[in-house]
């Protein structure tokens, strides 16, 4: 019960950080960069922000998988069809497109990041912030029993 409590309460804790870091950088900050035309002001963020954010992101994996593990047993049930089993697998989804996203704009955007291709960078903040705000909705869906199947 303890160790239940303590991995809800910092993958909500991680889930605020993650989620409302990321909101802030796309509706407060990206909208003033690209009206500007300045990459500075995301890459100044993003610096600040990784320091915090990435190990919150690195903490949801870590109490995520803790809570699928403790609600489901094991990875071979996490498949099955069951209404959270179907939310474990949404969140399996949304962290492989959110990783998929993150790799590609630290390998293949950032390092060529000008003023020019801020608008690039830009889709990626946005799909990451609507995979963060997906995350949140996923996993509070699950106090009311998950997602059943769409055709019951
Ligand atoms: C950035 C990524 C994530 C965010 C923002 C996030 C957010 C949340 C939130 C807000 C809740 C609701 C907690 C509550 O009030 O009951 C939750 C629950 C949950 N999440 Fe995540 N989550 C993330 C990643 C993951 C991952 C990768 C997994 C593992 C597959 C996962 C598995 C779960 C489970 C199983 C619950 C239900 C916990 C329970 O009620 O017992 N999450 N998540």
């Amino acid at each position: 019960m303890a160790g239940y409590y303590l991995a809800l309460s910092l993958h909500i804790l991680g889930a605020s950080v993650w989620a409302g870091g990321h909101l802030v950088l796309a509706v407060a900050i990206l909208p003033s960069a690209l009206r500007a035309q300045r990459a500075a002001t995301v890459s100044e963020f993003e610096r600040n922000f990784e320091r915090v954010g990435l190990p919150a992101l690195a903490l949801q994996i870590i109490t995520g998988l803790w809570l699928a593990h403790h609600l489901l047993g094991g990875p071979g049930n996490w498949f099955d069809d069951n209404p959270v089993a179907h939310v474990v697998q949404v969140k399996l989804g949304l962290l492989a497109a959110t990783l998929g996203l993150a790799v590609h704009a630290r390998l293949r955007v950032i390092p060529k990041l000008t003023d020019d291709t801020l608008t690039t960078l830009a889709w990626h903040i946005r799909l990451v912030t609507i995979a963060a705000v997906l995350f949140v909705l996923a996993g509070a869906s699950i106090r009311f029993g998950g997602y059943p199947a769409f055709d019951h």
